[in-house]
């Protein structure tokens, strides 16, 4: 048995959910544009969308609610299992708390809430999901020394294909 099979059986998991993530950008988005569409000038103003607007029309561009840019630098990653899998864990409560905080915003508007229900859920699993990845990356390694080296670059496992 490989010695870091818990690392091999990541590479799937890791591709699922980033796959998950990205259909859960496209309901995000089109909330997004259900909301805006058809929008009067008098509407854009008074929700505070006027600086939006002149930008991008009512067009969806990613951006933080506090209008920073979407980029790469919302990607991290360390090449170390361990030190990425605690990244993922935080990313998925930071998820998590994002949701809860659009939930009080929405006011329970169906049309918003009940996707937004569905996302937050699926952030609660994925987050169970890379606690168990962590367990099984840490248990397949050196329980004494897996701070001791990063296991990703200085015993790297090549993940198989058609790994599961
Ligand atoms: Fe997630």
């Amino acid at each position: 048995m490989c010695p870091f099979y818990g690392i091999s059986q990541m590479c799937n998991f890791d591709t699922d959910i980033g796959t998950e993530e990205l259909a859960h950008l496209e309901m995000v988005s089109t909330i997004i544009h259900q909301l805006t569409k058809g929008l009067s000038m008098e509407e854009i103003e008074k929700s505070g969308l006027g600086p939006y607007y002149i930008d991008h029309t009512v067009g969806v561009w990613p951006q933080a609610a506090g209008g920073i840019p979407f980029n790469a630098c919302e990607f991290q990653v360390k090449g170390d299992p361990v030190t990425d899998l605690h990244e993922d864990l935080a990313a998925e409560q930071k998820a998590r708390s994002t949701y809860d905080n659009i939930l009080r915003v929405v006011n329970n508007t169906p049309e918003v809430a009940d996707p937004i229900r569905f996302l937050r859920a699926r952030e609660v699993v994925h987050f169970q999901r890379f606690g168990e990845a962590l367990r099984n990356v840490q248990e397949s390694l050196d329980a004494k020394n897996f701070y001791a080296f990063s296991p990703g670059f200085d015993a790297p496992v090549i993940c198989p294909p058609n790994a599961k």
